[in-house]
């Protein structure tokens, strides 16, 4: 692993790791860990992003997570991408709150794991089976769309500021729509994937104008992925 910005360049130790993926002090804060293909890709054969990660990435994945106090994500990605259950607290934001019984996040858990929250609508929370509300915590944040900026307060008040999101990507477009994304982890890794038309790893209905500018922070590379640290401005 190498440091590129800022200099000097070192190789740096999990401990180093870990002090260049540290929250800031402000609270909440709000980040976003993402992978890419260099063509922009945000998932590959397997219908996930696994298969687009390499070891350097996986390795920044467990550290930067490691200071989180909370794992968000979309509902969309925890279907796709089967999450198993977490020593973290998962925050789960759904307005369908779809979320079967069989996910590996709900049926593996254990007493070593947090209970997840899912942030769904009033009216899909009123239907939540009793099923459901036993491997889960329920929370109503919104009439007819969950609200992102009541789901970033009520984490704060739970005392989980430290917001480490891990996409998809139309949670991260909603985010920072809203102007609640403080800075993006974003991995670009060394492959090319082709195909038809990229899936990126943000999207937001008819994108933004003037494009959003996020400044970078730090970026560091470890066999051809590229770690990029960047911060709304
Ligand atoms: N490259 C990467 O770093 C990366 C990271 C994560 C995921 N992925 C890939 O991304 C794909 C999934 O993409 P996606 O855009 O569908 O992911 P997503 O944002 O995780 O999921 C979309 C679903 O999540 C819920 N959701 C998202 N934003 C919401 C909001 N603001 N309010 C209420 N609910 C919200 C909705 O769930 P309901 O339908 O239940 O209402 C929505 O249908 C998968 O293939 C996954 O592997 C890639």
């Amino acid at each position: 692993m190498r440091r590129l910005l800022p200099a000097p360049i070192v190789d740096l130790s999990d401990d180093d790791l870990r002090a260049a993926y540290m929250f800031p002090e402000q609270r909440p804060w709000v980040r976003a860990n993402m992978v890419s293909t260099l063509d922009g890709a945000m998932r590959g054969t397997d219908g996930g992003s696994r298969s687009i990660s390499t070891p350097a990435d996986q390795r920044v994945f467990s550290i930067a997570r490691a200071d989180a106090d909370v794992i968000l994500v979309g509902a969309g990605t925890i279907r796709a991408e089967d999450y198993r259950p977490s020593k973290k607290t998962v925050a789960i934001i759904s307005n369908r709150l779809d979320l079967p019984l069989t996910l590996r996040m709900l049926a593996e858990r254990t007493d070593e794991n947090p209970r997840p929250l899912a942030f769904t609508t009033d009216a899909a929370a009123a239907d939540a089976s009793e099923a459901l509300r036993a491997l889960i915590d329920v929370v109503p944040c919104g009439s007819h769309v969950v609200d992102l900026h009541r789901v970033v307060a009520e984490l704060a008040a739970r005392g989980l500021g430290r917001i480490h999101c891990e996409g998809g990507p139309s949670l991260l477009g909603d985010l920072a729509a809203e102007g609640l994304l403080n800075e993006l982890l974003l991995t670009v890794a060394p492959r090319l994937l082709g195909g038809g038309p990229q899936e990126h790893i943000l999207s937001v209905a008819g994108g933004f104008t003037p494009p959003l500018r996020l400044t970078p922070t730090q970026v560091l590379e470890e066999d051809g992925s590229v770690f990029i640290r960047a911060r709304a401005t």
